[in-house]
């Protein structure tokens, strides 16, 4: 037999008994077998160099390329098996997954919501994409009213009339509308207004709608709820007032304040040394809004309130920049 045959019959043999391997254990087993210190092509060397220099131009390339293939055999195959090793190893040390968690936020509405339904609201929700009708005319803000510009509005460019709901009032009608008298519902969600941020103002926020009409919903069941609810979310007692205000779709109008949470009245800067905190806008549902939604205004009434679900937030967690609510900081979201 010529060498050139020897050497293609190691070529042969190897190919097959590398294909068959199915184990790092057999694989070390040809390793040693085919390319080991004494294995044929190991000592070949030894055996080219008694060759005379025909022979040896012959062989030496083929030698040396077979040696290089059955090396990418064995490399090729032993990440083939050291991969089914990994995956099939049960003992193989577990990959750490971060195990991520509802943002501060989302948290918040939750827990406001579960508040609201335990007074017997039901949870309504509403577009954010309105046009003006919704957000202001059947609040009664006529077009032109000066009362729009409490509202800094975002327009949708190209879709004239169509803007990006400036408050969670809106919902207001449309509810009434669709589940008609006696009702009580409440709304949150995302609000947006044309404004320069700062520590206290963000572009978009949340907000947070109640509404209860019925033959004969008043201000004293406004105010219970609204003192129940603060009572609940601040988990201690509060006192509530309520001082005169102006919005078109309620009348009369006022702003709710309670009792700072965070000195107990005795003065501190988030109340400044007042004692309160404002927290909403309320009063009885205007009757231009009852009428918008079709409902008899000499049989029905109701009162209506909003807050920001945001700046309840910052109160509660002592935040005081409302951008790091909206922002994607790990190391602030982390913290709840
Ligand atoms: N929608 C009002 C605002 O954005 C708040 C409000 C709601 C006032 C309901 C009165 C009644 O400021």
């Amino acid at each position: 037999m010529n060498l050139e045959e020897n050497l293609n019959k190691i070529w042969q043999e190897a190919e097959k008994e590398f294909d068959l391997a199915e184990s790092l254990q057999q694989l070390e087993e040809l390793r040693i077998k085919y390319l080991g210190r004494k294995s044929y092509l190991a000592n070949f060397p030894s055996i080219f160099k008694k060759l005379d220099i025909e022979e040896k131009r012959k062989i030496g390339s083929f030698y040396n390329e077979l040696k290089k293939k059955i090396e990418k055999l064995y490399l090729d195959k032993k990440e083939i098996l050291s991969e089914e090793k990994i995956k099939f190893d049960l003992e193989h040390p577990g990959k750490q997954i971060k195990v991520s968690h509802q943002h501060l936020i989302s948290q918040t509405l939750e827990e406001i919501k579960n508040i609201f339904i335990q007074l017997g609201f039901s949870i309504v929700d509403y577009n954010q994409i309105v046009d003006e009708k919704e957000n202001f005319d059947y609040l009664n803000v006529p077009q032109n009213h000066p009362a729009r510009d409490m509202w800094d509005t975002l327009w949708v460019k190209d879709f004239k009339g169509y803007l990006f709901r400036t408050h969670t009032s809106v919902f207001q009608v449309p509810t009434l509308k669709k589940f008609g008298v006696p009702v009580r519902a409440v709304i949150f969600g995302k609000v947006f207004r044309y404004e320069a941020t700062d520590r206290t103002h963000d572009f978009e926020f949340y907000q947070l709608d109640g509404i209860s009409v019925s033959e004969n919903a008043n201000l004293g069941n406004l105010k219970w709820v609204v003192e129940k609810f603060f009572e609940k979310f601040f988990t201690q007692k509060v006192k509530i007032r309520f001082r005169p205000s102006y919005f078109p779709f309620v009348e009369p109008g006022l702003e709710i304040d309670i009792s700072c949470v965070l000195c107990n009245q005795k003065g501190c800067p988030l109340c400044k040394n007042t004692g309160f905190i404002e927290v909403a806008g309320a009063g009885m549902i205007h009757n231009f809004v009852l009428k918008s939604a079709g409902i008899d205004h000499r049989k029905y009434q109701g009162y209506a309130f909003g807050f920001g679900v945001d700046r309840l937030i910052m109160i509660k967690h002592n935040i005081d920049d409302i951008r790091i609510l909206h922002s994607s900081d790990l190391r602030f979201i982390e913290q709840f």
